[in-house]
């Protein structure tokens, strides 16, 4: 795993922003695999910025959503399509029909799972997969103690996560307590994986991490370990508490 070490947030984004920019002008048909969250919203207002300045073309883009929440409908302000909508598609041009998000409303929820998957391992996988980290160490919404060959599941949402997220909720109770998240195996089979991690909240989790070999499925960022090419690219407060700063993992 590389690590970048970013000053601060906005300068995390910049950075994150720069690859996935590089990525779809020399490859404009690229997959993306997408997150929501407030980690990626600096990335994606970056992107919205260069389209407008730049006009780096999202048209022959596809991309894939990490996750979405059971039982809210896309168009509820709460969904992650709504947020993906809000925070990035609204603002650019990746057509409609190539944006891919797992539907929670669907009646079948098994079924919706396999057809993402299917969906996921059409043609050449995902190009650059962007990932936050939640402070268990989940990523996608594989909480702790998710099997390392998971694809698209149901998870139960812990209450950590629960209470991570209830922010963007009015109250706790409005939280869904079921997702559909991308499995790890589904994410490691991106050629290219960003992790962005900011914030003094995400500290320990980066000491978890990063202090040692250790893959684990207690902590499910630690599968990251096993793919070849991962960059972390992660603000100085959330790399505080690591000694040696600067530093390259492996
Ligand atoms: C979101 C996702 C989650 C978040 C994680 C961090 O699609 O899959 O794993 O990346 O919960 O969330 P934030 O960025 O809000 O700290």
């Amino acid at each position: 795993m590389k690590i970048l070490e970013a000053k601060n947030y906005h300068e995390m984004s910049s950075i994150a922003a720069k690859i996935i920019i590089e990525k779809v002008q020399s490859k404009p048909d690229a997959k993306l695999g997408l997150a929501t969250g407030g980690t990626p919203i600096g990335l994606y207002e970056e992107l919205i910025q260069d389209y407008r300045s730049n006009r780096t073309s999202y048209e022959r883009v596809c991309t894939y959503n990490l996750d979405e929440y059971v039982g809210i409908n896309p168009e509820d302000s709460n969904s992650y399509r709504y947020f993906m909508e809000e925070h990035l598609f609204a603002h650019i041009n990746v057509p409609e029909s190539q944006i891919h998000i797992p539907d929670g409303t669907a009646e079948d929820l098994e079924a919706e799972c396999e057809r993402y998957d299917v969906e996921l391992n059409r043609g050449e996988g995902v190009d650059i997969q962007i990932l936050g980290i939640g402070s268990n160490g989940h990523i996608g919404f594989n909480e702790p103690g998710t099997s390392f060959s998971s694809h698209t599941h149901i998870v139960d949402l812990t209450e950590t996560t629960r209470k991570a997220n209830a922010r963007f909720f009015q109250r706790l109770e409005e939280v869904p307590t079921q997702a559909i998240t991308m499995g790890i195996a589904s994410i490691l089979k991106a050629k290219e994986i960003l992790l962005l991690v900011s914030g003094i909240n995400k500290a320990e989790v980066m000491k978890k991490l990063l202090t040692t070999d250790e893959v684990d499925e207690q902590l499910p960022a630690s599968a990251l370990k096993n793919h070849h090419n991962v960059t972390i690219i992660a603000d100085e407060e959330a790399l505080s508490l690591l000694r040696e700063k600067k530093f390259q993992y492996k």
